[in-house]
């Protein structure tokens, strides 16, 4: 099945079985996207804790759940949930706080929903492997970009007849490295951290897995361009475009097949160009091009109030908790947003903090 083929969204209380749930933070994200979310999934939310009661109060008055905590332990052995979700922050140290929370919650026999980051370290996530795998319950990290409709299509893209298979590839978002001195304080890499699970998600997900890269970086805003070869033999590029205007749109993605190519530009614009030759050169008067061979563009109308044209929606927040609930509750494949990805984004985070510009290296 392919993702613009999924089923209609149902709203919370139309669900006959729904997943007993706790959730750690009543932060800002949370409250903007991660609670409001959970109106159209198969979740009964029966605690919510924060080291903040009152705002754990407000929350749970807010957003339906019966009961409000300070103390994750004291929540999971009086509440025994089936899925705790965390949507947490850092550690003085810089350490993610929901990896030690996520360690917490499968020790209670809870499947997990966490934020991006999963960790700051390729060690902690085969620690929570480990734990998944013996409390055999599931941990899913929420890569969003995973579920964006745009990015799904162009996954859908890669592979069919129409566009060949992934040939290259490029990702630009704006982040920053920091400079070299500055690597191996996870306190300021903090922010790095923070964000390079949103391009490395898509660089995943679309290329599978790398085999090798090399990176320039610019010392003025701390952008950098990697190459990266996949081990499918595809080529791709990754331009933290640091600097830019806090006007402009943030990314943009293409993939490159046999003939063909799409582009992703600001998340929810994407225009796919099929396989068309290129009109004579030097005497084609027209750029027409015949109708079977034209672009396509996709993008959301924003007139009505729809599900699709809601960031809820576009941003995939929404569905990247049904995916969980639906592994959880009808045991339908889990495939996005597993410790695996989030080990190959890692990687990439772990190759930044010690790779020396210029070099290739091996991941
Ligand atoms: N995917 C996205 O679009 C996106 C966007 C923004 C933030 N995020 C992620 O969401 C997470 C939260 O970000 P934020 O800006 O909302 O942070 P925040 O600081 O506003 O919220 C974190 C909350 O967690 C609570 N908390 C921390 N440790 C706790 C514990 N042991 N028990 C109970 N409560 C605890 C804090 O009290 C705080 O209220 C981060 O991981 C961030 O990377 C994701």
């Amino acid at each position: 099945m392919t993702h613009h083929e999924q089923r209609e969204i149902r709203y919370a209380y139309e669900f006959e079985r729904r997943v007993k749930a706790c959730f750690i933070g009543a932060g800002g994200h949370a409250y903007r996207n991660v609670y409001p979310a959970l109106r159209y999934a198969p979740v009964e939310l029966i605690g919510i804790c924060d080291l903040d009661l009152s705002r754990a109060q407000k929350f749970a008055r807010l957003f339906g759940a019966e009961r409000a905590y300070t103390d994750h332990r004291a929540m999971l052995e009086r509440e025994k949930p089936e899925l705790v979700f965390l949507v947490t922050s850092y550690n003085p140290d810089g350490r993610v706080q929901a990896t030690d929370l996520a360690l917490d919650a499968l020790a209670a026999g809870a499947h997990v929903w966490m934020e991006k980051p999963t960790a700051a370290s390729l060690a902690e996530i085969e620690a929570l492997r480990a734990a998944s795998a013996k409390a055999g319950r599931l941990v899913m990290t929420g890569l969003k970009k995973t579920f964006f409709p745009t990015i799904e299509k162009l996954k859908d893209l890669i592979g069919s007849p129409e566009f060949g298979r992934l040939t290259s590839l490029n990702v630009r978002y704006p982040q920053s490295l920091p400079p070299p001195r500055d690597r191996s304080d996870l306190v300021k890499m903090q922010s790095f951290l923070d964000h390079i699970y949103h391009p490395g998600a898509i660089l995943h997900f679309l290329g599978g897995p790398m085999e090798r890269a090399s990176y320039e970086w610019e010392a003025t805003t701390g952008a950098a361009v990697t190459n990266v070869r996949f081990k499918s033999g595809a080529i791709g590029s990754l331009h933290f475009a640091s600097g830019q205007s806090g006007s402009s749109i943030f990314e943009r993605v293409e993939i490159i097949g046999e003939g063909s190519n799409a582009i992703v530009d600001n998340g929810s614009r994407l225009t796919w160009y099929r396989k068309a030759a290129l009109p004579s050169y030097g005497r084609a008067a027209s750029f027409i091009q015949p109708d079977d061979k034209a672009a396509l563009l996709f993008e959301p109308e924003h007139s009505l109030g729809q599900l699709y044209n809601n960031n809820l929606f576009y941003l995939g927040y929404v569905q990247e908790i049904l995916h969980l609930t639906d592994a959880i509750l009808d045991g339908k494949p889990f495939t996005k947003g597993t410790l695996e990805a989030a080990y190959e984004i890692m990687k990439l985070f772990e190759f930044f903090r010690s790779a020396e510009a210029g070099v290739t290296v091996t991941l």
